[in-house]
């Protein structure tokens, strides 16, 4: 089936762009950020140690995890706004270093390709997961607009727990993180297209991706 990968760091715009190229083409939209939040989340409320990689790769395997545009199914309900609370992206961190969880997770989002094309959005879709994508996008942005964009989403839901410099300080100790583990590293594809957002709108950026969508036999117009 046809792919297109979207890797980039938190608040460059891969979710919002993933969700409307994906709603345009009527492709699948996977969110690989969501899937990993989801392994988190089963652990914590299973109790299982996020220092313990062979129960977590066990717990990844036993799970089915299904995204539709932005709303996020484990085992059949639905967790999309649990993925999101601060304790459960802090544990992330914990499930994405584990190299045999991303293993499992490589095998889920190779299996979903088979059936379906797809939108797939994280941080290692070009490089590992699907390195012979035939359009691969690298989405980003500068630090503060990023933080900025966050700290906008979580204010437009009433949360204001958390001041600008706090997610700034946060999402670059996230960004390190991401682009430092030894597996799955953060990083754009060498043959990724590059696409800094600071400037662009979100219908400007859906439009350049379906315009190389185009030229590169994807889709016609
Ligand atoms: O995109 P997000 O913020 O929902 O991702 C949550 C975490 O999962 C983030 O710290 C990076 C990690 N992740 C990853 O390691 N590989 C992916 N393909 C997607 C996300």
């Amino acid at each position: 089936m046809k792919i297109i990968t979207l890797d980039g760091p938190a608040g460059a715009g891969k979710s919002s762009t993933a969700k409307a190229l994906a709603r345009e083409l009527g492709w699948y939209h996977m969110d690989t950020g969501a899937m990993y939040r989801s392994v988190a989340l089963a652990a914590l409320e299973q109790n299982i140690s996020l220092e313990n990689e062979k129960d977590l790769a066990e717990l990844a395997a036993s799970l089915d995890i299904q995204s539709a545009y932005g709303d996020v199914f484990l085992n059949g309900r639905n967790i999309t706004a649990e993925i999101r609370i601060d304790r459960v992206t802090t544990a992330t961190r914990f499930v994405a270093d584990a190299p045999s969880v991303r293993e499992e997770m490589k095998k889920m989002q190779r299996s979903l390709s088979e059936e379906f094309n797809l939108v797939t959005e994280g941080r290692d879709q070009g490089t590992v997961v699907f390195p012979d994508a035939e359009l691969k996008i690298y989405l980003d942005a500068s630090p503060a607009t990023r933080a900025a964009r966050r700290y906008r989403e979580r204010v437009d839901i009433g949360d204001q727990s958390r001041t600008m410099d706090e997610i700034l300080h946060s999402q670059l100790q996230r960004d390190q993180g991401d682009r430092n583990r030894p597996v799955g590293a953060m990083a754009a594809a060498l043959d990724a297209i590059i696409i800094k957002t600071d400037e662009l709108s979100l219908e400007n950026v859906v439009k350049q991706v379906l315009e190389l969508a185009c030229d590169r036999g994807l889709i016609s117009d």
